[in-house]
């Protein structure tokens, strides 16, 4: 890993151990893009810096330009537009300086770039780390001059790809709904734009800042789990955001870009005299092996560098959580007998969902008065957390802060705490409205209320919920130049709460839920230990939406629950150790009636948590090598591999068996040939090479039916092969 300038060339050389990413400065002082993929052995093999041209030199309104002002004869998205006070909106940028910077851990380049008249000044940011393949980049921009500028569109940054000669690039995207997040979407680059985005205030159900580009096209397959060129990436940031992927009419085939960053709409931040503006991290990568190594390395920058570091690298806890069986109906007694059999079952945690506070009897009323419900929990939290404790298990508890219910103590006090304009009406989702958090004094109100509760109650976890998107955006309390600032301070104030109650509470763990997974990005990730992936908890949608997220983001932060059957949202009836196998292809969760359950149901969930415990190791920490999609039929097959390859572990699920399909064959991937493996978990153990396992695999003809699972447990016998 290393970033690195050749003053003669006045190029950057930023290279990971198998990827390069390099730009330089042109003759017009402007900074080109030229060159990502795979790793050359020199610095003048990359174009345009030794004898191969720059293939990005075009007329200059398709030039590849590595950070585009608009401004000029530009017509493709830009990556800053502003207007300054004279009413100008012509931005011309050229190269000023740079500095680089280096520590054990990472290195950073800073390129500044100018205006050519206005003092106005644009810091372009690179970061990368020793142990990753990942590169970082993001932006800042300064008010040197004693006017405003208003800054319109700003993005982290614009990727360029190489030209795929055949055929043309095909875009991955993860994109859905409440009950159905993260399904994967294939579809083919062609001329012009498509735009990936959230305009609903909160990253969002309906999709998430993911991207991944390959080669496919006429006599092209395309990469798969396996094989090919994969370009991927992803940005941080919880508000609304965008990425566009924009393939030029003139430059057919080459001239595709990916951009990404705040969403230009309805956006605007009035940039005052000596103020700066720095956007959201954009994280990229590019592999030759194929989507599965593409997430690999993906999950283990993210457990490296984006997770929060405290709890990176512990076993994140089985929990027990109550919302499905008691929505709001807690009670002291209800939440006592529930902890006792989760205790009884191996839960390490146990939660109290929605219901707990104010006059929260149902979704209509309570939120934002985060006190304890005097009339549900007279005696408060402490005998229910004391219990709790003496089961064994930690406590944690749930809150939705950023919303308000008009029938609450808080709504009542201040009506104009939430987004509103003053001659419209509030449009309710479930009974709420959202809270102003671009305000200081609601910030104030809701860290001063969060502190106090954990300060008096022994929590150790939060679910932080956040269940309806943005509208009616006004802030009219707001000069009219800041007003628009509300969709990126809104999502700046919930990254200083939840910072300032992280830095005040360091002993809790924190989820992102929003309606299930309608806030996971990279950006809450460097804030939460969790997510809560979908409400969809049937464990066979389940294959579906956690195959998705796992392309993108780590398995250890995707929690899964075993709830139920028949399922309350299609009545699927399936056995509970199918429910357990497709939970613990995450991080483990039981969300049933337990105390309901038969005694038999009991031992076998207090085994199979158990079981999860011996190798949650692997699944949260190791490699994962995705065999059989459920897209693709009757089966899902993935595999966790420990980084050493000593130890690694096989989920095999049916969906519905269809017309007599043949079993499943299933080989490994990712172990040591040459080790040999004792097989636990098809017939009697057995010992094979892990060459046999790659090569030949493991049969599973004994899953002959709808919804039948297997687990097989593989150790390496000759540690240290
Ligand atoms: C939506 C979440 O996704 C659920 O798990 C639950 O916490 C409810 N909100 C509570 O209102």
């Amino acid at each position: 890993m290393s970033i690195k300038y050749l003053a003669e060339k006045r190029a950057w050389f930023i290279e990971t151990a198998t990827t390069a990413y390099v730009f330089g400065v042109e003759e017009g002082n402007k900074l080109l893009h030229y060159y990502w993929g795979t790793r050359l052995p020199n610095q003048t093999d990359y174009p345009g810096v030794g004898p191969l041209p720059n293939q990005y030199v075009y007329d200059t309104h398709e030039a590849a330009y590595e950070y585009l002002g608009w401004g000029g004869i530009n017509y493709t998205e830009p990556d800053l537009k502003v207007t300054f006070a004279d009413d100008v909106r012509d931005l011309v940028l050229f190269y000023h300086d740079y500095d680089l910077t280096e520590n054990n851990v990472s290195s950073e380049l800073k390129v500044v770039l100018k205006d050519a008249y206005y003092p106005f000044q644009v810091n372009l940011f690179y970061r990368v780390f020793n142990d990753s393949e990942i590169i970082e980049r993001w932006a800042s921009v300064l008010n040197l001059g004693d006017t405003p500028t208003r800054i319109e569109q700003i993005s982290s940054g614009t990727l360029h790809l190489p030209s795929p000669g055949e055929g043309g690039y095909r875009l991955t995207h993860l994109a859905g709904r409440w009950g159905a997040e993260f399904q994967v979407n294939r579809t083919n680059i062609t001329d012009g734009k498509k735009s990936l985005e959230s305009r609903r205030g909160h990253t969002s159900n309906e999709a998430t800042p993911w991207f991944a580009l390959d080669y496919a096209g006429p006599g092209r397959a395309g990469a798969d789990e396996d094989q090919g060129q994969v370009w991927f990436g992803g940005l941080g940031w919880s508000g609304n955001w965008l990425v566009t992927v924009e393939q030029s009419t003139y430059l057919k085939g080459k001239g595709v870009r990916v951009s990404s960053g705040i969403n230009p709409f309805d956006f605007s931040w009035n940039l005052k005299p000596g103020q700066s503006f720095e956007t959201p991290v954009l994280s990229f990568g590019y592999t030759s092996e194929g989507f599965g190594e593409a997430s690999r390395l993906f999950h283990r920058y993210q457990l490296r560098h984006i997770l929060p570091a405290e709890f990176a690298g512990k076993p994140r806890p089985v929990l027990y959580n109550s919302w499905e069986p008691i929505q709001f109906d807690v009670t002291e007694q209800s939440q006592m007998d529930l902890a006792e059999v989760a205790a009884r079952m191996g839960a390490e945690l146990f939660v109290i969902d929605d219901g707990w506070f104010g006059a929260r009897d149902s979704d209509h009323a309570g939120l934002g008065d985060w006190f304890v419900s005097p009339t549900k929990l007279p005696n408060g939290l402490k005998p229910i957390i004391e219990h709790v404790h003496a089961l064994g298990m930690e406590f944690g508890i749930w809150i939705e802060p950023e919303m308000v219910n008009p029938d609450s103590d808080l709504y009542r006090a201040h009506p104009d705490w939430v987004y509103y304009f003053p001659t419209r009406s509030r449009t309710e989702r479930r009974q709420q409205l959202v809270l102003n958090l671009s305000r200081t004094d609601v910030q104030a109100y809701l860290f001063e209320a969060l502190d106090k509760l954990l300060s008096e109650n022994a929590i150790s976890f939060v679910k932080w919920d956040y269940n309806r998107p943005v509208s009616e955006p006004g802030w009219p309390e707001a000069p009219s130049a800041e007003q628009r600032e509300m969709w990126v301070r809104s999502a700046q104030g919930f990254y200083n709460l939840l910072d300032r109650l992280r830095a005040a509470h360091p002993q809790v763990s924190w989820e992102s839920c929003s309606s299930g997974g309608g806030r996971v990005d990279l950006g809450v990730l460097r804030r939460a230990d969790q997510v809560w992936t979908s409400d969809n908890t049937d464990p066979y949608d389940r294959l579906f939406i956690q195959e998705g997220y796992t392309l993108a983001y780590a398995p250890r932060t995707m929690f899964c629950w075993v709830v139920d059957t028949p399922h309350w949202l299609g009545k699927r009836d399936t056995s509970l150790t199918y429910r357990f196998h497709s939970s613990m292809l995450g991080g483990l969760g039981i969300g049933g009636h337990i105390s309901n359950w038969s005694e038999e149901e009991k031992t076998t969930a207090r085994g199979l948590v158990e079981e999860y415990k011996q190798i949650r190791h692997l699944v949260q920490d190791g490699l994962i090598y995705r065999h059989l999609s459920p897209r693709d039929g009757s089966y899902t097959a993935v595999s966790y591999v420990r980084e050493d390859r000593l130890e690694a572990v096989l989920f095999v699920l049916t969906l519905g068996r269809r017309l007599a399909l043949p079993p499943a064959q299933v080989r490994l991937k990712g172990l040591n040939p040459t080790t040999l493996y004792r097989v636990e978990g098809v017939g009697e153990p057995f010992t094979l090479s892990g060459a046999a396992l790659m090569q030949h695999g493991l049969n599973f003809g004994h899953l002959k039916y709808d919804f039948d699972s297997a687990k097989i447990y593989l150790s390496a016998l000759e540690p240290g092969k």
